[in-house]
């Protein structure tokens, strides 16, 4: 029996080097690849249902009729799984962060992933974590990686070594590699200024330093991943933050500014951090909060530094966790 609803759960991921920039022409290809740490907080549910008697495809976000844009986004994915099936029906998506989504903070990859694992099975689709994770990445590709749990990476677009146009994020240690805590520290609470699509499209087009990023990003990505498959979280840490720095420098030099004062004065508690010996490193994405990177036993120490700094509003504590996954049983109906 071809399933009408399923419903899926997917987190949300931090780079730790960064994908700032798409290959030209159609498909969502990153220019660069990158490496993320999924969470175990920040999620997002999703419930697709395909219904005979619906007209249109409807999409609410945490029980709101979401704004047309996002819709769009939603129903071009709708699309490409009933091209793969056939199905003609339109659907109802409902999604709920546990997190507040008017935050800021980034949406789009727990958004998207979980979209595609429950929008391919209500169509009946049995499709594997890498199928899924190509599907999302056609939407975001930040969502890509949000498929699989643990430090995961999504290489570089065409031309694909094999020669095919799928293009997967891949996992690269389980959660437990390292003993990693990511601080997600709010400095405002309101929608972002300018969405990643649109402030990368800017920086490639606008930027004097956009070759500058594009040459350097693998680099650091390759001594990234390096520095995580020898569990060197000083490394590590020093090399997320030099990417963070990289993508922002190339975003400001197009007027792409997502920093706010608050996001300098949490750099500089971090770096104050360090200056005291204490181990904690920073990472920025398309907004102004600041993603702090800790391990277990410096954990309490940070948490409780940043907590006291006036810039920051709320710190919300997240460790590594899984991929997304069906909720609600094996096929994820409820
Ligand atoms: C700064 O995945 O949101 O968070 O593919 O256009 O949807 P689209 O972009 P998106 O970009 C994420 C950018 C980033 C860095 C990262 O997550 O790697």
């Amino acid at each position: 029996m071809t399933a009408n609803a399923a419903v899926a759960i997917a987190h949300a991921n931090i780079a730790l080097s960064k994908y700032w920039g798409k290959r030209e022409g159609s498909g969502n290809y990153p220019a660069v690849p990158s490496l993320s740490v999924t969470l175990a907080g920040l999620a997002t549910r999703t419930r697709v249902t395909f219904d005979g008697a619906a007209e249109n495809d409807a999409f609410t976000l945490d029980g709101q009729v979401a704004a047309p844009a996002a819709r769009a986004r939603v129903v071009e994915m709708l699309d490409r799984v009933r091209r793969a099936t056939g199905e003609t029906r339109r659907a109802r998506v409902e999604s709920s962060n546990d997190f507040p989504t008017a935050s800021g903070l980034a949406s789009s990859a727990s958004g998207f992933a979980a979209l595609a694992v429950a929008a391919a099975r209500a169509a009946g689709l049995d499709w594997d974590a890498a199928r899924l994770s190509d599907l999302a990445r056609q939407s975001s590709a930040s969502a890509a990686r949000s498929l699989f749990g643990g430090f995961v990476e999504l290489p570089a677009g065409p031309p694909m070594p094999d020669g095919s146009e799928t293009l997967s994020a891949r996992p690269v240690a389980p959660p437990g590699h390292l003993p990693l805590v990511v601080f997600v520290c709010v400095t405002t609470e309101g929608p972002k200024a300018l969405g990643s699509s649109e402030g990368m499209r800017k920086t490639m087009a606008e930027s004097p330093f956009a070759r500058a990023w594009l040459d350097e990003a693998p680099r650091l990505h390759a001594r990234l991943r390096g520095a995580l498959l020898a569990s060197d979280f000083l490394e590590l840490g020093e090399l997320a933050e030099a990417s963070a720095f990289a993508m922002h420098a190339s975003a400001l030099a197009a007027g792409v500014v997502y920093w706010t004062g608050a996001t300098i004065d949490v750099l500089a508690a971090v770096r104050g951090l360090r200056a005291a010996g204490v181990r904690a490193y920073a990472t920025i994405d398309a907004g102004p909060h600041v993603k702090v990177l800790a391990r277990h036993e410096d954990a309490p120490a940070i948490g409780a530094a940043l907590r006291d700094c006036p810039a920051v509003r709320r710190v919300i504590e997240a460790r590594p966790g899984e991929g997304a996954s069906l909720a609600g049983g094996e096929g994820g109906a409820e």
